[in-house]
């Protein structure tokens, strides 16, 4: 059976940014303005990939690595300096208008919603300006009002919605039409743990039951871990690797650490720890354990730890995003990771 047509297509895709010569020292901003002379940033260097019906991919990598510069492009609010990109079939900056009706986009910076109307006519604005069928936006609106939980504050101007509850609103917004591809810049940033799994589960719900294709960019390994079987990772504008989530994070994700404080007089014996366990003892009652990621999972060696004595605190360090980006640039083995 011949394979479906990808969602996104990306061929050696650049774009580079000139910016202005900073001059040290006093009246160094003017000396700037004044000057003719500038730098090339390379925002986004010759990245190739394509995006499958129905993948939801995550899209991360370190402060300033071009992940949102990468996503403007597929949404057509910036031209390419060279490369291509299809979305859908369409050339998104040729096509910007005719795209905006099939995809979902949302910034968490930044709000499509309007300020000074409650959110409720926010969405109803939109559902005019997409043309979303009356049964549709119906449906839709249930949906986004049941799992997102927007009831508490539809009938709230949007300045004075909080982070989280805004952020809401937004994905609402992203979904009334009923898009075939949601592309999400740091959806989750700033976002209590609450908000995070709601919004989570709005996104897993949707790609399940509507096949809805999704790319996010995301500092948050939770995200990924939860909604991301695909991740691709950029540094300084290259794409370092493409590939299956878990396995980047078994490779480089370091060890899980997990800290105990035992109940008094009780004592751990590290002689004869299980494979993929070592241990150290810290301070009297205090121990330190690192279990290998490959064998181990921060459930699993709770679980064992409790079998081994009665335990009075537990730290889990299950290491972070930055942290596996940093292993992963560290790695001189990242160029052979799966990058197309
Ligand atoms: N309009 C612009 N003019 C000049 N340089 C820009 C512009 N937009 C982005 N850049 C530069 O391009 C690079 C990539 O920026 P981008 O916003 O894509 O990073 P990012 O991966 O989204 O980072 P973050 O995690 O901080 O959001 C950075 O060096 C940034 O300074
Ligand atoms: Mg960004």
């Amino acid at each position: 059976m011949p394979s479906p047509d990808p969602i996104v297509s990306v061929t050696c895709l650049t774009r580079t940014f000139q910016r202005r010569r900073l001059h040290r020292g006093r009246f160094g901003a003017l000396r700037a303005l004044a000057s003719r002379q500038s730098d090339t940033v390379n925002a986004v260097s010759d990245i190739t990939f394509d995006i499958q019906p129905g993948e939801m991919v995550g899209y991360i990598g370190q402060n300033g690595a071009g992940k949102s510069t990468t996503i403007k492009m597929l949404c057509g609010i910036l031209v390419p300096t060279s490369g291509s990109a299809t979305v859908l079939g369409a050339t998104p900056w040729r096509q910007r208008k005719q795209l905006a009706h099939r995809i979902g986009v949302v910034f968490g910076q930044r709000t499509q919603l309007w300020w000074d109307l409650p959110l409720r006519d926010s969405l109803h604005l939109l559902r005019h300006m997409y043309r979303v069928p009356g049964d549709r936006f119906a449906e839709n609106l249930a949906t986004a009002r049941e799992v997102l939980d927007l009831d508490p504050f539809l009938a709230t101007p949007v300045r004075q919605l909080s982070l989280g509850q805004r952020m809401r609103g937004d994905l609402a917004a992203a979904i009334l039409h009923d898009p075939d591809l949601l592309i999400l810049d740091e959806p989750t940033i700033g976002l209590d743990l609450l908000a995070k799994d709601r919004i989570r589960d709005f996104l897993r719900t949707l790609n399940r039951t509507h096949g809805t294709t999704m790319l996010l960019t995301t500092h948050d390994l939770g995200d990924i871990e939860e909604l991301c079987e695909r991740v691709m990772v950029i540094d300084a504008g290259r794409l370092r690797f493409d590939g299956n989530a878990t396995a980047l994070q078994h490779q480089f994700g370091g060890d899980i650490e997990i800290g105990v404080d035992v109940a008094h007089d009780q004592t751990i014996a590290l002689a004869n720890l299980p494979t993929g366990v070592t241990g150290e003892h810290l301070t009297a009652s205090t121990w330190m354990f690192r279990f290998d990621r490959g064998l181990w999972t921060s459930g699993s060696a709770v679980r064992w730890l409790t079998t081994i004595a009665e335990l009075r605190d537990v730290s889990i360090n299950d290491g972070s995003l930055e942290q596996m980006i940093r292993d992963l640039y560290l790695s001189d083995k990242t160029s052979a990771h799966n990058v197309n």
